[in-house]
């Protein structure tokens, strides 16, 4: 049976104001729905494992309390505080130490980031059950490979080499190339080919697999993490398990899926989401509107009223004590805005 562990320890800087330091993305909800992203996930893990006891987590020491309060039936055993988030390698890297040493080298892990939208959560465990197969048969690291629709640069591209099967009625192949976000021209590059998927972010391995090629490829990592456990976060550098083990091991490989996903990485992934053909704005505020269009009104108080007036492709974002007003093509520069404020706390 496979391990699933929560990747939740990200921050989520483009979705500030709502998103904070202490109350991250993944805590949000940021369809309305009431459920947030981090529920989603583990709901939709849920129907794999049947049961919290084997599901994971793993997350930042200021974010510990938030997952607690989201995940009351979360056994507490199976939660990872790391002391200082350090990117996905080393929480990837600890997280697998410990289900290792509870489970057995042998352990099917699978790593899941908590910022991801999925249409059909049937045909999702369908494809994990798969990917672990896949995983089992193979002994190697398998990842979930989404179509590609444009150049983007915050995604892993994964190239498909020889075909390894089919498992589940899913095709799986070897993977001959992995690049971490490529800048935009390489990216244009890959998508002519026709030969590459979107890394999901997601991985499922045996664990000893994953623990061997951080051995090769990262032993700065898992030698202080082997050694000391959380301990050793305070020598570590920040580092993703992208850089760190997938765009060097020789032993991935790729199953294209069918279900629909988005990374949510920006408020233009929820308009992609939300917006009705026959919408004009996306609306999650009381807003009134003139000569406003293709504009996203966001505020975390329904009471409050939103007025806009000839406005187009604009985003704005009301939380608390702060105000974000931002054209639709720049929501790549709040991160800098962030850092600027200081006030992400
Ligand atoms: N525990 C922990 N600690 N979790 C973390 C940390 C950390 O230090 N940093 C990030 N995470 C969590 C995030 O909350 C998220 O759920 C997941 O790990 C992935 O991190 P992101 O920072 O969102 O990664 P990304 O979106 O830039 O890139 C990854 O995902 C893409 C698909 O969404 C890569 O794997 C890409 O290759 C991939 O295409
Ligand atoms: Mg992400």
């Amino acid at each position: 049976t496979l391990i699933p562990v929560i990747l939740a320890g990200g921050k989520g800087e483009r979705f500030w104001p709502v998103s904070r330091r202490q109350r991250p993305k993944q805590f949000l909800s940021l369809d309305g729905s009431g459920v947030s992203l981090l529920q989603g996930t583990a709901q939709r893990l849920l129907m794999l494992t049947g049961d919290w006891r084997q599901l994971w987590v793993i997350t930042a020491a200021h974010l510990a309390d938030g997952v607690r309060q989201q995940l009351p039936q979360l056994p507490e055993s199976n939660l990872l505080v790391e002391p200082e988030g350090r990117d996905t390698a080393p929480a990837v890297a600890w997280a697998t130490l410990e289900i290792a040493k509870r489970h057995g080298p042998t352990a099917m892990v699978g790593f899941f980031p908590a910022d991801h939208w999925i249409d059909d959560d049937q045909r999702f465990c369908q494809t994990v059950t798969a990917a672990a197969a896949l995983a089992t048969e193979q002994d190697a690291i398998a990842t979930l490979g989404i179509r590609p629709t444009y150049a983007a640069t915050g995604y892993g591209y994964i190239e498909q080499g020889d075909a390894a099967g089919s498992y589940g009625s899913l095709e799986a192949y070897r993977v001959s190339r992995f690049t971490e976000k490529p800048d935009q021209a390489t990216a244009a590059d890959f998508i002519a080919s026709g030969r590459f998927s979107w890394n999901s972010g997601m991985f499922i391995f045996p664990a000893q697999v994953m623990l061997q090629e951080l051995k090769t490829h990262a032993p700065q990592l898992i030698q202080p993490l082997t050694d000391k456990g959380a301990a050793a976060y305070g020598e570590l550098t920040k580092l993703s398990i992208d850089y760190a083990v997938m765009e060097k091991t020789e032993r991935a490989y790729v199953m294209p899926v069918s279900f629909g996903w988005d990374d949510l990485g920006d408020w233009n992934a929820v308009e992609r989401l939300l917006k009705q053909p026959d919408q004009v704005n996306v609306e999650l505020a009381t807003h009134v509107g003139l000569d406003t269009q293709g504009s996203i009104l966001y505020s975390s108080d329904p009471s409050e009223v939103v007025v806009t007036i000839g406005l187009d492709d604009v985003v704005v974002v009301r939380d608390g004590n702060a105000t974000l007003i931002v054209r639709k093509d720049r929501t790549q520069d709040i991160k800098k805005a962030v850092k600027q404020l200081g006030a992400d706390d």
